[in-house]
Parts: C-alpha cells; sequence; structure tokens
C-alpha cells in the first residue's frame, strides 16, 4: 500500500542548499518521466532545476512536444493549464505553488468579458465584426472563449503576427486582459490611438460611447501588469542623460509611453536573444522582470556587455517568486512516493475551445 502523501509543511523550513541536493536526487530518481520547465522570471534557485526554459510560447512549445509522465511548471497558473491544454491526456501537469497565479491574468474573467460581449453586440454585429484575441496570460475560459468566438490566444512575441491574423478574419478585435500589449503592438503596426479604444469593464459598455466602438480597430481591455507598470519614461531619460549610448530595450507589457522610448521591444526569450548577441562595450537598460535582468547581467558580464535594470526600485513579479526549492522539492519527492500533488486540470468543455484557440496561435506563430 501506498504511503500517504509528503506534507508541504515538512518541507517548509528546509534550507535552500538542503533542498538542492535533494531536489537533483529526485528528478535522477524520476529521469526521463518528468521534466521542469522553468519561466525566465523565476529565481535562481529554482531556475537552475529546470530542464528546458523560455518565455511563454517557447514553454508551450515545449509543453505541447514534451513526452514526460509529469510536466511541472515553474512559473504562474495560466502556464501550467497551457500545459495541461496542450499535453496528451495521460500527462501530467504540475504547478509546485497553487497560489502561483498572475495579477494582470485576473483582470478578465468570463463572466465580465461575456458581459462585455454582450453589450457590444447591442452596437454591431460582434460574431461577425469582432475577433477576440486573448493574451495566454489568462484563465483557460477565456481561452475557451476565444476559441468558440473564432478568436485565438497570442503571447508577447507573437502578437503582431495574431493580430493581423485576426484583421484578416474580421474587421475589430477585442483584446483582453493586457490594453499596453495590444496597444504598443497595434502602434507599431501603423493603428493611430485614437482608433484604439479602452474598455473599462466597471462601466456600462465599458465607459464608452457608441460612436467610439464603431470606429475602434482595437478594443482594448483595461488590465495591465503591475510589475512593468513600475518603468517609468523618466526612469529612460535620467538614465540616457548620465549614459546617452544605452540601448533600451523594454517588454511590451510596459506602458506606451515607456515603450515609445525603447528603440527595441521584445518578449522575455526576445530580450535574452538580443543582449546576447550584443557587441562588446554596449551599454543596456533593460524593462522587465528583476531576477531575468540580474541573471542576464551576470552573464553578459564577462563579455563585456553591461546590463542595467530599468527601474530604481527593486520590482519583481511576487507570483512567479512564489515558486521555491522547497515547493519544488515537495513535488518531486512525492512523485517519487507516487504521489500527484499540486495537478492543473482543466475542464474537458473548456479545454477543446482552448485548444483550438490555442492551436490556432503555434500554426501561425
Ligand atoms: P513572456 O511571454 O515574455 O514570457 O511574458 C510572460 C509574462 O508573464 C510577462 O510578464
Ligand atoms: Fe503576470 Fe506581470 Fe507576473 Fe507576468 S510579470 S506573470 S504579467 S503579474
Amino acid at each position: 500500500m501506498l504511503a500517504p502523501a509528503l506534507a508541504l509543511e515538512e518541507y517548509a523550513l528546509l534550507e535552500d542548499a538542503g533542498c538542492e541536493t535533494r531536489i537533483a536526487a529526485a528528478k535522477a530518481k524520476l529521469g526521463e518521466r518528468c521534466v521542469i520547465l522553468g519561466h525566465h522570471y523565476q529565481r535562481d534557485e529554482v531556475f537552475r532545476h529546470a530542464d528546458l526554459t523560455g518565455d511563454s510560447l517557447k514553454l508551450s512549445r515545449e509543453a505541447a512536444q514534451s513526452s514526460a509522465q509529469f510536466i511541472i511548471f515553474c512559473g504562474v497558473h495560466f502556464m501550467a493549464e497551457v500545459a495541461d491544454i496542450l499535453s496528451r491526456p495521460e500527462q501530467i501537469a504540475i504547478l509546485p505553488d497553487l497560489a502561483a497565479g498572475c495579477s494582470m491574468a485576473d483582470m478578465a474573467n468570463l463572466p465580465a468579458v461575456e458581459r462585455g460581449w454582450r453589450e457590444l453586440s447591442q452596437v454591431l454585429d460582434a460574431e461577425a465584426s469582432i475577433t477576440p484575441v486573448t493574451y495566454i496570460n489568462s484563465a483557460a475560459d477565456l481561452k475557451a472563449f476565444c476559441g468558440r468566438h473564432g478568436g485565438i490566444v497570442c503571447t508577447s512575441s507573437n502578437a503582431q503576427k495574431i493580430l493581423e491574423w485576426s484583421f484578416a478574419q474580421r474587421e475589430k478585435v477585442l483584446f483582453f486582459p493586457d490594453q499596453h500589449l495590444g496597444r504598443n503592438t497595434g502602434y507599431r503596426m501603423g493603428i493611430p490611438l485614437e482608433e484604439m479604444v479602452t474598455w473599462d469593464f466597471s462601466q456600462p459598455l465599458g465607459g464608452l460611447t457608441e460612436a467610439q466602438i464603431r470606429k475602434a480597430r482595437i478594443i482594448l481591455w483595461k488590465g495591465f501588469c503591475s510589475v512593468h507598470q513600475m518603468f517609468k519614461p523618466e526612469h529612460i531619460d535620467r538614465f540616457l542623460e548620465k549614459y546617452p549610448e544605452t540601448r533600451v530595450i523594454a517588454h511590451p507589457e510596459c506602458s506606451f509611453e515607456v515603450c515609445q522610448k525603447a528603440p527595441y521591444i521584445g518578449s522575455t526569450e526576445s530580450i535574452l536573444k538580443i543582449i546576447r548577441a550584443a557587441e562588446p562595450g554596449t551599454r543596456w537598460l533593460v524593462g522587465t522582470e528583476l531576477n531575468l535582468v540580474n541573471r542576464l547581467a551576470n552573464e553578459m558580464k564577462p563579455r563585456g556587455v553591461d546590463v542595467h535594470f530599468m527601474s530604481p526600485t527593486v520590482c519583481m513579479c511576487s507570483t512567479m517568486f512564489r515558486t521555491d526549492p522547497q515547493h519544488l522539492c515537495w513535488i518531486l519527492e512525492n512523485l517519487v512516493e507516487g504521489h500527484v500533488v499540486n495537478r492543473i486540470q482543466v475542464r474537458e468543455e473548456d479545454a477543446r475551445p482552448a485548444r483550438l484557440a490555442l492551436e490556432r496561435m503555434l500554426a501561425i506563430a
């Protein structure tokens, strides 16, 4: 008979160094049955155990292609949901800490999006004229909404291609939950700001007039990432005053004003790619999460590339930070003992249409 599952409380006080050896030992026992996926925002003590690292797009592809029985996602909740949706039924997606959510993803929920869709349908024929696009940072039922309504999922690295596809389907886009990714991408595609309206989900008709809705090409849900809102245009100005030769690079979740001052804009994976290819002697100011920037700065220092964090204050993604070596150790040792803890399983009625929206994305990007 199987011994009871190991309790998380017994792990809480373990030293990081102790976890390190135990994680390595459990991983060795599990071998190819388990794969650990690590998002770039994970802290070093967790990141170093990842078999595969990447941004949301790369990791969702890895999840779809993995043959491991257990997919342990060191990231946030929506990422483990994507792993579950895209993997085979016998594979198991696991999130080491169930409290690792995404505050931006939480800014849109199905009842609010459905209410918005109904209200938009009072102004125009929503089904015929709007493609719903959800950022991958969203719950599975919102991806399912997009799947059901001819829509699609995007990530920060493929948003432009996805918007192009969406406009080829219908004349307008409803983009949720991140207004900034939608606005920054739309603007780079040549859509003027006045044709991108912000849908305030706390107000009737999103706080817009019927005329504004009819004129809009993109309707932007009023969500945002609090981590990326910490970066301000004046941070860039101050840094450039001191080091005018600096190259500025920002994640597209940053505000429009910050992205306007950044000649380089990219997802976490493209920020890494661009800076890793930089010439020695160059200096970079980076607007994205601190764990990634610190790791990159250390990696690039010996190569003579200077990497700086854009904000003068520390800002990390607190939910990404929740995944610690203690939780990872707990998950792995339970698997060794034959117990699956913290499984993420999306209901089949959501998984089916959500998969459709994700597969549309994967086929394009
Ligand atoms: P990436 O797609 O660049 O990994 O971004 C995910 C995310 O949550 C950024 O805040
Ligand atoms: Fe969500 Fe922002 Fe954290 Fe990314 S950095 S997971 S968008 S809260």
